[in-house]
């Protein structure tokens, strides 16, 4: 199967949760991939505790992938406090680690991503209102958002694709408790999404979600969770999308 000339075949998966006494190996999975796909794309929680001998790990199935990888961490990945660490490993396997300053480029795609944080949807999302914490946590929401506003700033390309480990709408997480929404998103997200011409998004985080939706704009919206996909798509456990 080849490309449309100009157009990118991008391979998604989040939440491998690379553990350091687990026997999974991803590297027939990222070979597959690379048979199919032009770029793989890595929507956070790498690892299962943000451990460099976790990322390490994660590195060595990579060298079975012969196609560019483009990477945002998740919660997980900050879970032992080591995440640039983690960033360092992940950089040696020349993964690209996408950040305000740091996009990528393939053909005329630019990829643009953060980990996003969460806050809840429309008119749920949790506002900037009473104690100091409920401030901080609304905080990291929004430079969440802003930090991602930069990045697609600084794309020049034709098309754009966005990299999340957050949701950045309510239909990808449903499925889910709606108790946990609020901490498998937000909104903010996709308002800065909807500022922009961007072609495809995708996330991790939520387990239990759903594959598809769109934000108020139209934009598509992949949860690309592996525990997702390998229940839909046993066969095909990652997104696969033309953009
Ligand atoms: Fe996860
Ligand atoms: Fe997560």
């Amino acid at each position: 199967m080849s490309a449309k000339q100009d157009s990118l075949r991008v391979a998604a998966i989040g939440d491998l949760h690379v553990h350091q006494n687990s026997p999974e190996t991803f590297q027939g999975l990222f070979e597959k991939i690379s048979q199919s796909a032009d770029v793989l794309a890595l929507c956070g929680d790498l690892t299962h505790l943000g451990l460099p001998q976790e990322a390490d790990k994660l590195v060595k199935d990579l060298r079975a992938c012969r196609i560019p990888v483009v990477a945002v961490l998740g919660n997980h990945d900050y879970q032992s406090g080591h995440q640039e660490q983690v960033k360092k490993v992940l950089r040696t396997a020349k993964v690209v680690m996408l950040e305000e300053t740091e996009t990528f480029r393939l053909k005329d795609v630019g990829f643009a991503g953060t980990k996003g944080f969460g806050g809840g949807f429309d008119k749920h999302m949790l506002t900037p209102f009473g104690e100091e914490p409920i401030k901080h946590f609304v905080t990291e929401a929004v430079n969440e958002s802003l930090r991602l506003e930069v990045a697609l700033n600084s794309l020049r390309t034709e098309k754009t694709v966005v990299l999340l480990h957050y949701s950045p709408i309510a239909a990808t997480v449903t499925g889910e408790p709606p108790e946990i929404f609020p901490f498998l998103g937000s909104s903010r997200l996709a308002e800065t999404i909807d500022h922009f011409d961007v072609n495809a998004v995708f996330h991790g985080h939520a387990h239990n979600g759903s594959c598809e939706g769109k934000t108020v704009k139209g934009t598509p919206v992949y949860n690309c969770c592996m525990q997702l996909m390998e229940r839909v798509h046993p066969e095909q456990p990652y997104a696969l999308v033309e953009v």
